[in-house]
């Protein structure tokens, strides 16, 4: 077969399943609703209702009176929309593999340890703020419920961190070590008082000493698209583009946001390049689909926008919901057979409520 017939045929198959999606959204109405993070991909994020920041969907989520929500992001975001909807409402997701990898670097287990371990050297229900960034189970959020703590996001974290020294002398970070390392930074905390907990050594690899100095314990995970950003790639395009603007995710680590012109979420990177000058040039540190699809949006402008790293590093549990996915999960409901429900059970989902909503009368 040639690759022309081939092409024609990925055409044809693509437009099939777009109209399916179509089709079977018309049916349902009202009665669901798509949420479309910012990272889907084009084919997906075309059909979504709201798009957002992790923010604005779970905000989005919690007003939405839609009898179902239709989550095209990961896990974690669909766990959220379940806590903060109505119990009549279903959350649904539509690959169950699409997980976040971050998320997974800080099991309860662990983190119930780690808590353990620092009542060793402090009394941490006193001490410390548990503060985990959204990207984190249900079961961490319902910890940071229970013990006077919060969730933060990519676009409040600064905000949540200083609610949280409000509270208590110390914060403990989960799981992104560099957005807690950078939102600490921009509280004026020197580094030197943001250590890494490692959760595999005891007391995280920290002397008592160490602990208590600290203001903020920063969990060591880390987001693996993010990581793949160097101050090298920075350096080079500077040298390349020297009226050029460099824009980065708060995941990515402390040296690149440090050199960036701008540092911000999903929704604070779309929106800075969008209302920037025409024929302006972007270099953009976070996930390639949505750094592709807002080059794309502003080329007309005349502006450029080019991906920090020379690897295609893409979120590729982000991409697991694909239009297939998506026209089945759609169809289904029609049906009347919801499937991919996510619920998370009580108490888990009351304390984790608490958590969420102290960030939310914060934000
Ligand atoms: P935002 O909150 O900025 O959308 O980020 C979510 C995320 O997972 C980034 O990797
Ligand atoms: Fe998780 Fe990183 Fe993907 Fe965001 S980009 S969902 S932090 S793995």
């Amino acid at each position: 077969m040639s690759v022309e017939t081939l092409q024609f045929q990925g055409r044809k198959a693509a437009a099939e399943l777009d109209t399916r999606i179509r089709v079977a959204k018309a049916a349902l109405g009202k009665r669901a609703v798509i949420l479309g993070h910012h990272y889907q991909r084009e084919e997906v994020y075309r059909h979504a209702d709201f798009h957002g920041d992790s923010l604005q969907l779970s905000r989005a989520a919690a007003e939405l009176d839609a009898e179902f929500i239709v989550f095209c992001g990961v896990h974690f975001m669909a766990e959220v929309a379940d806590i903060l909807s109505r119990p009549e409402q279903k959350s649904i997701l539509p690959d169950l593999q699409a997980g976040c990898s971050m998320a997974d670097m800080a099991s309860i287990a662990q983190v119930e340890r780690a808590w353990q371990d620092l009542a060793e050297v402090l009394d941490p229900d006193s001490e410390l703020t548990p503060v985990t960034y959204v990207n984190s189970s249900a079961e961490l959020k319902a910890f940071c419920g229970r013990h006077g703590g919060t969730v933060c996001t990519s676009s409040n974290a600064r905000r949540i961190l200083d609610w949280g020294f409000r509270q208590r002398p110390k914060a403990f970070f989960f799981p992104d070590q560099h957005l807690g390392r950078w939102s600490g930074h921009q509280l004026g905390i020197p580094l030197a008082q943001m250590p890494v907990w490692d959760p595999e050594l005891p007391l995280g690899g920290l002397t008592p000493e160490e602990v208590r100095n600290a203001r903020i314990l920063l969990w060591k995970g880390h987001c693996s698209v993010h990581q793949m950003f160097q101050p090298l790639h920075i350096e080079r395009w500077r040298e390349q583009h020297p009226q050029g603007k460099v824009i980065a995710h708060p995941e990515a680590a402390f040296e690149v946001c440090s050199m960036a012109d701008a540092v911000g979420s999903t929704d604070f990177i779309l929106k800075t390049v969008k209302a920037a000058e025409p024929g302006s040039e972007w270099l953009v540190g976070t996930e390639i689909n949505l750094v592709s699809r807002l080059a794309e949006e502003v080329r007309a402008e005349g502006k450029t926008v080019e991906f920090m790293s020379p690897m295609v590093c893409m979120c590729s549990t982000m991409f697991r919901i694909d239009p297939e996915q998506l026209a089945i999960t759609l169809e289904e409901l029609v049906a009347g057979r919801p499937r991919n429900v996510i619920r998370v059970e009580e108490p888990t989902a009351t304390q984790a409520r608490v958590a969420l909503q102290r960030m939310l009368d914060q934000s």
